[in-house]
């Protein structure tokens, strides 16, 4: 999708919050890293349609911690947008890795992050049964392992 803008915050709307549980159903584990996320939302004719949070993890590390684009405007590419920036962000900032972690479940998401160059490295076994509350189903399975990737960037 052209017309697409993606600029910085420093805070998210209720709105944008909602759309942050999307991607990450817990709003203790949200609330836990929004405040020092490096944020950044893509606006279509001015108004929101997708977020990308990042933080620091290891030195010279960064994570995409969250992402997620409002359905509505899902499949349009706004997501590979907001990857590539964090990507070329990250880059401009001196970071060595960029890392993304998602559900074992989450074939679509999985397969769009090795689109844009990440490359599985480790599970992490039995990360949403210890850290989330409920059980939660994706693509009729119980997920229960995360997917770390990442790639390097120089
Ligand atoms: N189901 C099926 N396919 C998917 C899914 C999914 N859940 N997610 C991505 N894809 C695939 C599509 O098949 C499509 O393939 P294409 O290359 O043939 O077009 C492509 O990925 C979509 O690419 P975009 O249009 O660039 O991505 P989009 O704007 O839809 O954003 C996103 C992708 C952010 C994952 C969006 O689907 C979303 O908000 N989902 C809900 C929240 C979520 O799951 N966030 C990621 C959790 S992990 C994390 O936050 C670190």
């Amino acid at each position: 999708m052209e017309n697409i803008s993606i600029s910085s915050i420093t805070s998210v709307s209720d709105n944008l919050f909602k759309l942050l549980l999307d991607a990450d159903p817990s709003k203790n584990i949200v609330q836990s890293y929004l405040k020092r996320a490096y944020k950044f939302i893509a606006l279509f004719k001015g108004a929101p349609v997708g977020i990308v949070l990042l933080i620091d993890t290891r030195p010279e590390t960064i994570e995409i911690i969250n992402i997620a684009v409002s359905k509505d405007y899902r499949n349009q590419g706004i997501g590979g947008k907001l990857l590539e920036y964090s990507i070329k962000w990250a880059k401009s900032k001196k970071y060595r890795v960029i890392e993304i972690g998602t559900g074992s479940t989450s074939f679509g998401q999985l397969y769009l992050y090795q689109k844009y160059g990440f490359r599985p490295v480790s599970i992490d076994r039995d990360f949403f049964v210890t850290h989330y509350p409920h059980r939660i189903i994706e693509n009729k399975l119980v997920l229960k392992d995360m997917v770390r990737l990442q790639q390097y960037l120089f």
